[in-house]
């Protein structure tokens, strides 16, 4: 079967829909498609806990010192025209929400009650509790369900990317894609692609992210041969609940630290001072690296988190998600500790954009986790996902506004017939996953130990073979998918440590 849209849209988190709504709305005569692999809630920006980093309060902060808060955080590997861009846009970004009818917890005197997180100078995270990412998803889900011209299909699985070459240059010109409630192919085609895809937690073997972010969005971009950047630069967050067995685990916020929480190890002493001068306010990279090394040199499984101190009234209204879950576990944080280990969080590289979010794929556009924008570094500052999501959304739409008319309207919807998916059992694919989660560790990812990250590429290519030889079903293609890009990750990973090797010889030769 082949569908025709103007706009073909994957994802519907933050990035796909506030795009969709904005091109929906500023062009009524262009229809737009969203394609999401599951129903619309269930991504990454729905489970966001903290909040958007914006500068409000201009007589204690200011653009400047959250801008030298992302760039400390990132290791001095963010791009400061990026990073500038997106902290200036940013009050701009939030009003359109609020206008949108998102809603912001307010402090006693109505103003936006501002939080703060590991890695910022200053308090600057406006929040909806612990929700604030379904309050959004929310928000903008009612918004597009008004608008005529956007439709979203839920259940479709995009395999691939639909591309041509035209003197030399690869364009998009759409997808191919399983429409999950009929169990057949589909071809979309469309002027302009935009990647909303989130992340790729379900690589790694303890991740906060939900079962969709098996790296689809990247996986694809570079089967059509999109540049993509910085894999290795994964952000695992520091306290996710330890729950023996579960994948994925449930994510205690950075914001909990924010209230004051202190990070504890078994004899119930806070430790995090021996790394960095900021304790349980440094970034999520030294804070995940110290646990790590605490629970190397005590054998134990977790660390915890200590809210004991804490108003439990105060504690228990900021925070109702995280209590309700630690309850459901049998955890009471007023008076327990919470144990807690880093979990993979975030993929702050990806498929490489510029400030209009164009990919190296002519009419191919990505916003949100999938993309690269140079906003994050080495390690993304808590809470400037949401934020990066929305900019670039909008740098992607002033853009495409401007350009779609010059563009052929998309292919015909003639119909052809199209083979159903062979289902594989799903048994062989598990175990598969198990095996790609136990090779992909912190230290794995993190670690500076060649010899180990050699064997975890080995074994990965081996993956791969096997993988490629099962039956197609959706859990196949995630799976390759998350093979390919979690090799790319290893590959970057090891040539970074063999570069920044060779630079310290040259160093010491010179
Ligand atoms: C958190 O609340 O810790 C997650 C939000 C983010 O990833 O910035």
């Amino acid at each position: 079967m082949k569908k025709t849209s103007d706009i073909l849209i994957i994802g519907s988190g933050i990035a796909g829909l506030s795009f969709a709504i904005k091109i929906a709305e500023a062009r009524p005569d262009l229809s737009v498609l969203i394609l999401t692999k599951s129903s619309d809630e269930a991504g990454n920006t729905a489970r966001a806990q903290g909040g958007i980093a914006v500068v409000l309060n201009k007589l204690k902060d200011s653009f400047h010192q959250h801008i030298e808060d992302t760039m400390k955080a990132g290791k001095g590997l963010s791009n400061r025209k990026v990073v500038e861009m997106v902290v200036s846009q940013a009050p701009e970004r939030l009003e359109e929400l609020i206008a949108w009818g998102a809603s912001f917890d307010k402090n006693k005197t109505g103003q936006l009650a501002l939080g703060l997180e590991g890695g910022h100078s200053q308090a600057r995270i406006v929040h909806h509790r612990d929700l604030t990412g379904l309050e959004m998803e929310k928000t903008l889900l009612k918004k597009v369900a008004v608008l005529p011209n956007i439709s979203i299909q839920d259940h479709y699985f995009v395999t691939d990317l639909l591309t041509k070459e035209n003197r030399g240059q690869t364009q998009c010109i759409g997808a191919k894609a399983i429409d999950k409630n009929i169990n057949k192919h589909v071809e979309i085609q469309a002027r302009i692609t935009f990647l909303a895809t989130g992340g790729s937690g379900m690589i790694f073997g303890n991740t906060t992210n939900p079962s969709v972010a098996t790296a689809d969005g990247v996986a694809i971009a570079h089967r059509a041969g999109a540049t993509i950047k910085d894999m290795d630069f994964i952000q695992f967050h520091p306290t996710a609940l330890f729950e023996s067995n579960k994948h994925p685990l449930f994510l205690i916020s950075e914001a909990v630290r924010g209230f004051g929480a202190y990070v504890v190890n078994t004899s119930g002493k806070r430790f995090l001072f021996k790394y960095d001068s900021r304790g349980e306010l440094a970034t999520r990279d030294i804070v995940s690296s110290a646990i790590v090394k605490e629970l190397e040199e005590s054998g134990e499984e977790s660390v915890f988190l200590d809210c004991r101190h804490l108003n439990s009234e105060d504690f228990q209204q900021h925070f109702p998600t995280i209590v309700s879950y630690c309850n459901s576990v049998g955890i009471k944080p007023e008076r327990e500790l919470i144990p807690i280990v880093p979990a993979a969080h975030y993929q702050c590289g990806g498929i490489e954009v510029d400030t209009k979010a164009r990919t190296s794929i002519e009419n191919l556009y990505a916003s949100g986790e999938c993309a690269y924008t140079g906003l994050h570094g080495a390690n993304r500052l808590a809470s400037n996902s949401l934020l990066e999501a929305l900019v670039y959304s909008h740098q992607a739409f002033e853009n495409i506004s401007r350009e779609i008319d010059r563009l052929p309207v998309a292919g015909s919807e003639a119909g052809e017939s199209e083979p159903a998916v062979v289902s594989g059992d799903g048994v062989s694919i598990e175990a598969k996953h198990g095996r790609l989660n136990k090779l992909m560790g912190y230290e794995a990812v993190q670690g500076t130990d060649l010899d180990f990250k050699n064997k975890v590429l080995k074994e990965l290519y081996k993956l791969r073979k096997e993988v490629e030889e099962e039956l197609p079903s959706i859990a196949f293609y995630e799976l390759k998918n998350m093979t390919e890009v979690a090799i790319l990750i290893m590959e970057n990973s090891i040539f970074r440590l063999k570069s920044s090797a060779k630079n310290e010889k040259k160093l010491i030769s010179n």
